[in-house]
């Protein structure tokens, strides 16, 4: 007999929601983590000490536009220290918040780092030694790192990634980031709001590729706004280190023009690559694409039986509610039940202010699919809510067929991440708009600018 029915290897969102769900189907479960501490890159180094870090700054910045109602308060000072301090506390009580879960759950915690020497096992290896587990199944849940540009070295020193940019000691005089994707735009208005100059710099012709391009448009237009500088159509060649700090070159994308940029810190936010190394995978025979992911069936199992893979080392938007997803949907398909997850309809939120949230299809993809469809939209110029607190920038964007049924959904707009909500939920259960539209939202409510862009799409939009 094995000693567990599932071995989990990785805590991260994925990981750690799939053993405590296996744990509750009565599975035996390990799970080994080898970076001393639960909960992933989201946790530690990711989602959560960014957002803890964006509402800070937030509130800083907020202060400087405060007697616009009517409230006057003497200059600002800011403790990064306090507001590091702040963050590391609340990522430290979560993590040893999922211990709690686990011991509540029955999950027994390995620590050390996991190989697969042959299906069926797993050894760990840890300052203690090493030891072989057996299990009848196990789970890669080993997640994604940075990645850099060839020739540019991340020393989380003068040349972070996001890990580095997250934990600065002072805030850097004039911040590069490279990459308008999710991670730039976060930690840029960070750093931003608390004094930087920050200067982002896309290879694109645009910000956030894979978002709607006109809600992208909207919230680079509000970014600018708040101070970030955009260099868009620039592709970054190099980077020196010079007694002044670090000079960039930069290249104007199809123009070949060189540019020179200097640099203080330069934050590398290009995109992630999937933490496979060390596990074993090509003695196994597991397959992998050209980019490096695990390859796995609908069932998440890996061309290996009984070695299964979930969440960003899988091919896939690399989100922690998409691996949570997967991750439960795999320990239900490994139980007998119906595990599923339905990748047309996960979100997306970056979380600046304002904050851009999707679901569904783009503008851009329905065009290019020659897909027929209706689009309405409502600016959070016209709703009260909005005005009253003066978060007036962004809109509502719906995409639905022609019979109403909805193909997409994006948001640029304050609270833009909870409003998606009820466009996924509206998705996922078939509603069309004209149903979204025939709903009672309160009144004054963000939420109202759904109602509206569904309204718009129909032709009979109320406040526009
Ligand atoms: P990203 O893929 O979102 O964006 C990378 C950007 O860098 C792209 O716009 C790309 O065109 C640009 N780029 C690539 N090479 C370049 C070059 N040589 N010069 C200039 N620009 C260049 O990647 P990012 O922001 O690093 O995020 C990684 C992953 O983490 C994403 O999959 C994201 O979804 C996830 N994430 C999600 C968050 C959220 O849900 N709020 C927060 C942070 C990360």
């Amino acid at each position: 007999m094995s000693d567990f029915d599932l071995v989990v290897i990785g805590g991260g969102p994925g990981g750690y929601v799939a053993a405590i769900r296996a744990a509750q189907l009565g599975m035996r479960v390990a799970c080994v983590e080898g970076r001393g501490a639960l909960g992933g890159t989201c946790l530690n180094v990711g989602c959560i000490p960014s957002k803890a870090l964006l509402t800070s700054s937030g509130k800083y910045a907020e202060l400087s536009h405060l007697s616009t109602h009517g409230v006057s308060v003497g200059e600002a000072t800011l403790d990064l220290g306090a507001m590091m301090a702040r963050k590391d506390k609340i990522v430290g009580d979560l993590t040893k918040g999922i211990g709690f879960l686990f011991k509540k759950n029955g999950v027994e915690l390995i620590e050390g780092w996991a190989s697969i020497p042959a299906a069926g096992q797993v050894s760990v290896s840890s300052d203690e030694g090493t030891q072989t587990l057996s299990a009848k199944n196990i789970l890669i849940a080993t997640g994604s790192e940075p990645t850099s540009l060839p020739g540019v070295e991340i020393d989380e020193e003068h040349i972070l990634s996001s890990t580095g940019a997250l934990s600065l000691g002072s805030v850097p005089e004039h911040l590069v980031v490279i990459g308008a994707g999710v991670i730039g735009l976060e930690l840029g208005q960070v750093w931003s709001r608390l004094g930087s100059k920050v200067t982002v710099v896309e290879y694109l012709d645009r910000i956030l590729p894979g978002n709607d391009g006109e809600i992208a448009k909207l919230a680079q237009r509000a970014l600018s706004k708040r101070g970030l500088k955009f260099q868009l159509g620039r592709k970054l060649t190099g980077i020196e280190k010079t007694d002044a700090g670090l000079a960039l070159s930069l290249e104007r994308v199809g123009k070949g023009k060189q540019e020179a940029l200097e640099a203080d810190k330069v934050l590398v936010a290009i995109g992630r690559r999937p933490v496979i190394r060390g596990l074993g995978l090509e003695a196994l025979g597991i397959t992998q694409d050209s980019r490096g992911f695990i390859e796995v069936g609908a069932d998440f199992q890996t061309s290996v039986p009984g070695i299964y893979a979930i969440g960003d080392c899988v091919p896939g938007p690399m989100l922690a509610h998409k691996a949570e997803e997967d991750g439960v949907a795999c320990v239900e398909t490994l139980a007998g039940l119906s595990g599923h997850v339905d990748y047309g309809k996960v979100p997306g939120v970056v979380y600046t202010d304002p904050e851009v949230a999707s679901v569904g299809a783009t503008e851009e993809a329905l065009k290019e699919a020659g897909t027929d469809y209706i689009s309405g939209k409502f600016a959070f110029m016209a709703n009260s809510r909005a005005r009253s607190s003066g978060e007036t920038d962004g809109a509502v964007k719906v995409l639905a067929a022609q019979d109403g049924t909805l193909l997409g959904a994006h948001i640029c707009g304050a609270h833009g991440g909870d409003l998606i909500a009820e466009l996924v939920l509206a998705m996922t259960k078939g509603a069309t708009i004209t149903e979204i539209a025939q709903t009672c939202h309160a009144h004054p409510a963000m939420a109202e600018a759904v109602k509206e862009a569904c309204l718009d799409a129909l032709g009979h939009a109320i406040h526009a």
